[in-house]
């Protein structure tokens, strides 16, 4: 089944998606033909076919080993080396996944490292650790990214006092092919490596290795999400936006932000996207906020952020819309039990399931908005399983690269994430 799309029609017309048509073919061309922007930068676009499946069979070899032999699995990374494994991770998991009992988890515990520089986290981090089998997967595509280094350094040395000469047997290192500080590291000290291809940047890397290692760990079916991926690959490849919802979701986005609409907010009504939306942040905010020009991206789990932001979204300043996922059909429903103490009041709860109450906040909330003049553009998967999530990840890289393009930057570098980092290092070094 496709991913749906649909949006409040009263807020958009037909004719200012004709309008575009044309660009959006121009844009398609840029993509296909390999003539936009950061061109070299577009392996993504046709991995869910080429990916090499050597390197997929190592992943699922190297995490049943990680499965057999650890209690937890730490991944160290940040940004796209980092998101995209832990927004799957979360999707497909159980909600307590790390906090479920050893018999019922089954699989070791999947904490993160390396995307903060906060000492309390590390040193939390360590003591959770400590009588713990332990196994490591450091990300780095450039293999000089600081708070990986910082991260890796320390458990490196945590793993080399915990496992003496054996440690080199439990990390695993995820980079070049052949270059950088990572590489050179791991040859020397014989860890097994896997490959982030020279042609996908970082946010749109999380179908390879950089993501999968540590999914497969968690027990998600890596197959499914790139079977996932494959059928969305062929299906986002027509160059009519009006029969190609990845390309009419990028010029929706496209139309608002030509009308002052400069936030667009992700909305999800399941907390186990928290991630998935951290993971598509990076990936709009870093292709589309260059050259003075973006959409801001947000994000928001409802009805938790209802009461917090609701009031904003409903009636402060009118520059945003939002984008909603929208799961037809839950992993689990419960039923709300009658309560004999209930005076009367909430009684039409009764026979009702949460998910029920759940999809009558999102009608709900989803007439308000509107009414308050912001746009609501759906995105309806059938449910959250790898399948559809490989699917959907898919469809925002699409949407992404093509939205980038109808913006007129280049989609796939990210020059203004290098200034922190040089005064960073500045700082550091003049201290000295
Ligand atoms: O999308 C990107 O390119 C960035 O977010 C990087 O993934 C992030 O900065 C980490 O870089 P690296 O993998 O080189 O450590």
């Amino acid at each position: 089944r496709k991913i749906d799309l649909s949006y409040s029609d009263d807020l958009l017309k037909d004719h200012e998606i004709i309008a575009l048509k044309e660009q959006v073919i121009l844009a398609h061309n840029q993509i296909h033909n390999k003539t936009g922007l950061g061109n070299e930068l577009l392996g993504w676009l046709d991995y869910p076919n080429t990916y090499n499946k050597e390197e997929f069979n190592k992943v699922k070899k190297i995490a049943k080993k990680i499965k057999n032999d650890s209690d937890i699995l730490v991944v160290i990374g940040i940004g796209g080396s980092y998101l995209g494994a832990r927004a799957v991770i979360e999707a497909i998991n159980h909600t307590f996944y790390n906090l479920l009992p050893k018999s019922k988890r089954k699989y070791p515990q999947i904490l993160f490292a390396g995307n903060n520089l906060s000492s309390n986290y590390m040193n939390d981090l360590i003591e959770i650790m400590e009588d713990k089998d332990i196994s490591i997967n450091v990300i780095s595509k450039s293999g000089t990214t600081m708070e990986t280094t910082i991260a890796f350094r320390i458990l490196k040395k945590f793993m080399e006092r915990k496992y003496g000469k054996e440690a080199y047997k439990r990390i695993y290192v995820t980079t070049d092919k052949e270059k950088g500080l990572m590489k050179t590291l791991a040859d020397k000290k014989g860890y097994e490596t896997f490959v982030i291809p020279d042609d996908i940047g970082g946010r749109f890397s999380v179908l390879t290795s950089v993501g999968l290692l540590s999914m497969a760990v968690s027990g998600v079916n890596i197959d499914e999400l790139i079977n996932g991926a494959k059928d969305a690959l062929e299906e986002y490849s027509n160059q009519n936006v009006f029969e190609n919802n990845s390309y009419k979701y990028a010029a929706i986005r496209n139309i608002f932000y030509r009308k002052g609409k400069d936030l667009e907010i992700l909305v999800n009504y399941e907390p186990s996207l928290q991630f998935f939306s951290e993971w598509w942040k990076q990936l709009f905010a870093e292709s589309e906020g260059k050259d003075g020009k973006g959409i801001m991206p947000l994000s928001l789990t409802y009805s938790t952020d209802l009461h917090s932001l609701g009031q904003y979204i409903q009636d402060g300043k009118r520059n945003l819309f939002e984008t909603i996922i929208n799961i037809e059909k839950v992993r689990s429903d419960i039923r709300i039990c009658e309560d004999e103490d209930d005076d009367k009041e909430f009684e039409f709860l009764n026979g009702k399931s949460v998910d029920y109450v759940n999809k009558k906040a999102f009608e709900g909330t989803k007439m308000a908005h509107i009414k308050g003049n912001v746009p609501n553009v759906v995105i309806t998967i059938p449910e959250l399983n790898e399948y559809y999530l490989g699917k959907l990840i898919y469809f925002f890289q699409k949407s992404c690269a093509l939205s980038g393009y109808l913006l007129g930057v280049n989609p796939f570098d990210q020059p203004g994430v290098e200034e922190y980092k040089r005064n960073m290092i500045r700082l550091i070094k003049s201290a000295q």
